[in-house]
């Protein structure tokens, strides 16, 4: 049975949350068997598995298809899928209706970026009946545009805001919110100060869980490489040294040998070729 939202909610400050992205069936079934409590469809798969330069270009259509191969390959992992740029900010009826497209996809839950102006938003998503994890601090979708990677609440105003914005969610509905790149003394403010779980990415010790891009967990994704994420495998190395002897044994005539080919009985073999002659 996937965890529920209660689930989620009754791990504040007792048990760490782990999650990690997934965007296809196989590494869905692999993260839920090594069982991680959130597998987060996280709109970065328009950077690792389709090559964009940021998450501005995905689209509804992309979210549902990698929501539904994800849905399909977990058990017990509860399946959070993110809500792209101009997914929902043109309105509260665009909002809940592309909400429930990623629902009907597969997905428990929905994410969407922002702070106390998008509340009314997840207010209303919410009030349809669907969980919503809010997502503040770095946000991808529109920060990056303005700043670039940058930390953020390093200031006394900025993190008044963050906070702020935190409670603003809470108040919405939220059952959690993702604190990305947020100095690590306001993150555990804000873990402090509200009563549903943050979810850190690169804000410290102190959220209530933590959450890391698959790709860059087992080393797949080279292209950025950010000091918050922690490598567990160098998978792209051995992939590359993988794919070369493959190639080398094809070139060489050492693949494929015997014990994967199939025959067919000499007899029968006699025939053909007594037939063809
Ligand atoms: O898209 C994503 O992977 C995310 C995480 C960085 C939290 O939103």
């Amino acid at each position: 049975m996937p965890k529920s939202v209660r689930d989620i909610l009754t791990k504040k400050g007792t048990t760490k949350i782990s999650v990690i992205t997934a965007y296809d069936y196989i590494t869905a079934l692999l993260c839920d068997k090594a069982g991680v409590d959130i597998l987060l469809v996280g709109d970065s798969a328009g950077m690792v598995m389709l090559g964009y330069q940021s998450t501005i270009p995905v689209t509804m259509e992309q979210m549902c298809i990698f929501t539904d191969a994800v849905s399909r390959g977990r058990q017990n992992a509860m399946v959070v899928a993110d809500m792209p740029f101009m997914s929902y900010q043109a309105s509260q009826a665009q909002a809940i209706e592309n909400a429930g497209r990623l629902i009907k996809s597969g997905a428990d839950a929905v994410k969407l970026e922002g702070g106390r102006e998008v509340s009314e938003t997840v207010r209303s998503i919410v009030e349809v009946g669907i969980p919503v994890m809010g997502h503040i601090g770095l946000q991808p979708q529109t920060t990056v545009l303005q700043e670039g990677y940058k930390v953020q609440a390093k200031t006394k105003d900025s993190a008044l805001k963050l906070i702020d914005a935190a409670k603003s969610l809470e108040e919405a509905g939220a059952f959690s919110i993702a604190l990305e790149m947020v100095t690590q003394e306001v993150a555990k403010i804000i873990t402090e100060s509200i009563n549903i779980p943050t979810i850190g990415i690169g804000s410290g010790l102190d959220c209530d869980g933590q959450v890391l891009v698959f790709h860059d967990v087992v080393g797949l994704y080279d292209k950025l490489k950010p000091k918050f994420v922690k490598r567990y495998l160098e998978l792209s190395q051995q992939i590359v040294k993988a794919v070369e002897a493959y190639r080398s044994d094809v070139v060489s005539g050492k693949f494929p040998a015997k014990e994967h080919s199939f025959s067919i009985d000499k007899s029968e073999l006699e025939r053909l070729k007594k037939e063809i002659a």
